[in-house]
């Protein structure tokens, strides 16, 4: 996965794309909390919380600054154990500064790998959830297949995949667009995103996001950083097509969310 990870960003000649495990992030985690969006806080947090209303053991991959592991811990049964495989140093740092003291880390396990490479301890009986928060953008078509081939027969029978709403589903350019962020003290944050379109190495289109994070005191502005993020596009369908071959069905009208539900 890394070397297809680098693969993947190495393409492109514009010295901004980064290894999405590292470099991205480095420069993205410092604004994580203060420009995520609060509706797609509240819209994914909803869609998860009504699928989880408790919860077994879950693997959360790409946790990231654990933004929705704080929602699961919240939900876990007695007992139960969450995984957040998190590969990003920085993002893990976050996570960990989140949760330390969260009533149930005890059930919480950060693993310093990525989704490929990530594994469980011998005695987890089954996995319940897998949870792919913002993430799946990271994985081209053969490692989302190796995704899937690692982890769904790890989930147990009724067990559930939980995705955020992938958008765009086509490759398409997007218009630079402004999203206000949040105001701590004296300064105020806001992201501008927009997208191109690119082939990979195969020829096939894919979506490079150039993120840029502004900071402001009153009107001026006080920093300014920049950072791509390559990202494979995937439809809906698409992932529905490959899930139906190991017995995984998507789950209709979770509101928030796209969810499946293994039925073996
Ligand atoms: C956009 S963040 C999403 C974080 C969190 N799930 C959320 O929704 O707030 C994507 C995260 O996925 C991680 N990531 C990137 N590639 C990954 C991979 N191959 N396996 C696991 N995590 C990965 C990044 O380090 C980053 O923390």
């Amino acid at each position: 996965m890394v070397d297809d990870m680098i693969a993947t960003g190495s393409q492109f000649a514009d010295p901004h794309v980064a290894d999405q495990h590292s470099e991205g992030y480095a420069t993205n985690a410092q604004y994580y909390e203060l420009i995520f969006p609060d509706e797609v806080i509240e819209s994914v947090g909803a869609g998860l919380t009504q699928l989880l209303s408790s919860t077994g053991t879950v693997v959360e991959v790409g946790a990231g600054t654990g933004m929705f592991t704080r929602l699961i811990l919240d939900r876990l049964s007695a007992g139960a154990e969450v995984f957040a495989v998190e590969p990003s140093p920085v993002m893990r740092a976050a996570l960990a500064t989140r949760l330390a003291h969260h009533p149930r880390a005890d059930g919480l396990t950060i693993i310093d790998a990525d989704g490929l490479t990530a594994t469980l301890p011998p005695d987890i009986g089954g996995v319940d959830t897998l949870v792919l928060l913002h993430v799946l953008s990271h994985f081209s078509p053969e490692a989302r297949a190796r995704l899937w081939s690692i982890w769904i027969p790890q989930l147990v029978d009724g067990g559930l995949i939980v995705a955020d709403p992938l958008w765009p589903e086509q490759p398409m350019p997007v218009p630079a667009m402004v999203q206000p962020g949040r105001i701590l003290g004296r300064r105020r944050y806001e992201s501008c995103c927009e997208a191109t379109v690119h082939d990979d190495p195969a020829g096939r289109p894919m979506v490079q996001w150039r993120m840029t994070y502004r900071t402001y005191e009153a009107d001026r502005l006080v920093g300014e950083d920049s950072v791509c993020f390559p990202a494979h596009v995937v439809s809906r369908a698409t992932i529905d097509s490959e899930l139906v071959d190991y017995g995984v069905v998507p789950i209709a009208d979770v509101a928030g969310v796209w969810a499946w539900r293994v039925s073996r």
